[in-house]
């Protein structure tokens, strides 16, 4: 098939090459020049695992094209996916002018009857708006031909989007006309051969559907963090409940992990988007209000404990404390709403000096964070602990598991690590000689259970 892939991001790309890899002829369109030219010359604009191999095996093959041109791209395209942002506008709702932008380029170049299908997520009722949009300048165009809009959300998860896109639980297709739907499954059933798992439904639940995975998935998570700060409490260990709940396979051990907070490109934005398309309907969402709040707070928990913990010192004020890991997740450089952004903006604004350590993300907290004084961009969690009062884990990489930290005690100012991760046994910290504290699990090199709650 011939494919229009509009909008070359993490969603985009990966999925344009994966596309590629199952035979088909993928046009990547891009309105960012600079990253279409690179892209041209097999620079990757995404750290993604894979992906740099296929895109290259892909394009070399001459079935990926990069091009800036929609009146070149779009008549040689029969399907054309949408894969643009949709970021919050201020009010928390979600702002479509990426992806009308985008369909209205489409409306007025093409010259045959095309599909397009959004994989950006978008709220209820965003196919009809695009199909009456689209119809309304295909009309005044006075064409004869028409375009047909598929809801397909996106799933994949930064970090092993590939598996994800190559092996997807489930593709979702919200459609509405038989023809678009043979074409969606003839071209999905290369990524299903094992059994089927392609789900269609109308668009409206198919564009529910990707809301309502997101909101579930934070939704576990606020609640385990909730729940951490009653264990710190009482005495009990998170992760321990977290095994005895996940044991049930009504409950499952996926994302019941607790930590500083959930982050990323979608999970916050989404369910704003939710919250705000729920005002909308004047309907109540209370559980998810209560997600987003909780998730707020607990962005500002580690930041919270190491202030809390220097304050009879004088504060942090003139302390150096080494951050490890940066991105929102491990095996992504993508830090947008990560919990790094609050943790370094508290310490930073109560005066302390940063030294950041990510494997991957070290390019894009460079560019956030240029115009910042007292942050020192260190070359690994070994340098990045040099001198350091404290050191505190944001993100858990697999290279922070087997730290040594024999060699850290040597490096280190103060034996202290604040954990926002639970990456480490409390015990084995404290024989180690350090002051260990983590997310809802009482600290044993600690006396008092009031100051393990700090
Ligand atoms: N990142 C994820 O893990 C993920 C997962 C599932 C769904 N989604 C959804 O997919 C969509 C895209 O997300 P992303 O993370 O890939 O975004 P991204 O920011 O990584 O990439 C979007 C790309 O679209 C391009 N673009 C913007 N306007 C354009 C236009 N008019 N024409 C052509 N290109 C244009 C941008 O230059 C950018 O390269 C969003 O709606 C997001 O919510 C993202």
């Amino acid at each position: 098939m011939n494919i229009l892939m509009v909008g070359v991001g993490y969603v985009g790309l990966v999925t344009a090459a994966c596309f590629a890899e199952m035979g088909h002829q993928v046009i990547c369109l891009d309105i960012d020049e600079a990253k279409i030219n690179n892209l041209r010359q097999g620079i990757i604009p995404i750290y993604e695992p894979g992906l740099s191999e296929l895109v290259e095996r892909n394009q070399t093959a001459g079935r990926l094209t990069f091009t800036s041109n929609y009146e070149q791209a779009v008549p040689q395209a029969s399907l054309c996916f949408i894969a643009v942002p949709t970021p919050s506008h201020p009010d928390g709702s979600c702002d479509l002018s990426f992806v009308f932008q985008v369909a209205r380029q489409l409306a007025n170049l093409m010259d045959s009857s095309k599909i397009i299908i959004t994989k950006s997520t978008v709220p209820v009722g965003t196919a009809q708006r695009l199909q009456q949009e689209i119809n309304a300048i295909l009309m005044t165009r006075g064409v004869d031909f028409s375009a047909d809009i598929v809801s397909n959300p996106e799933f994949l998860k930064e970090g092993c989007a590939l598996q994800d896109c190559m092996k997807p639980d489930r593709i979702v297709l919200g459609v509405t006309n038989p023809h678009s739907e043979k074409i969606l499954r003839d071209l999905y059933a290369t990524f299903t051969i094992n059994h089927d798992r392609i789900l269609v439904m109308d668009p409206l639940s198919a564009e529910m559907t990707k809301y309502a995975a997101n909101a579930m998935l934070a939704t576990r998570i606020s609640f385990m963090n909730e729940l951490s700060t009653l264990c710190e409490r009482t005495g009990a260990n998170i992760n321990n409940v977290r095994i005895g709940i996940g044991s049930d396979h009504r409950i499952g051990l996926q994302f019941l992990y607790a930590g500083a907070g959930y982050g990323g490109s979608c999970f916050p934005k989404d369910l704003r988007a939710l919250l705000a398309l729920a005002k909308t309907y004047e309907v109540d969402l209370p559980i998810l209000e209560a997600v987003e709040q909780i998730n707020e707070q607990q962005k500002q928990i580690l930041s919270q404990k190491v202030i809390s913990f220097f304050q009879p010192d004088g504060g942090v004020q003139g302390k150096t404390i080494a951050l490890w890991g940066l991105s929102f997740k491990p095996d992504t450089d993508d830090m947008r709403e990560a919990a790094s952004l609050v943790v370094i903006d508290n310490l930073l604004s109560q005066g302390a000096t940063l030294r950041l350590y990510d494997p991957i993300a070290m390019t894009n907290a460079k560019k956030l964070f240029k115009h910042c004084n007292n942050l020192i961009f260190c070359h690994d969690e070994y340098d990045a602990a040099t001198g350091a009062d404290a050191i505190v884990l944001i993100t858990e990489w697999k290279q922070f598991r087997t730290i040594d930290f024999s060699k850290i005690a040597s490096l280190v100012k103060e034996k202290i690590v604040f954990d926002g991760r639970n990456q480490y046994q409390p015990q084995e910290m404290h024989k180690k000689g350090f002051l260990y504290f983590c997310i809802g699990i009482p600290s044993s090199s600690l006396k008092t259970p009031e100051i393990a709650c700090i």
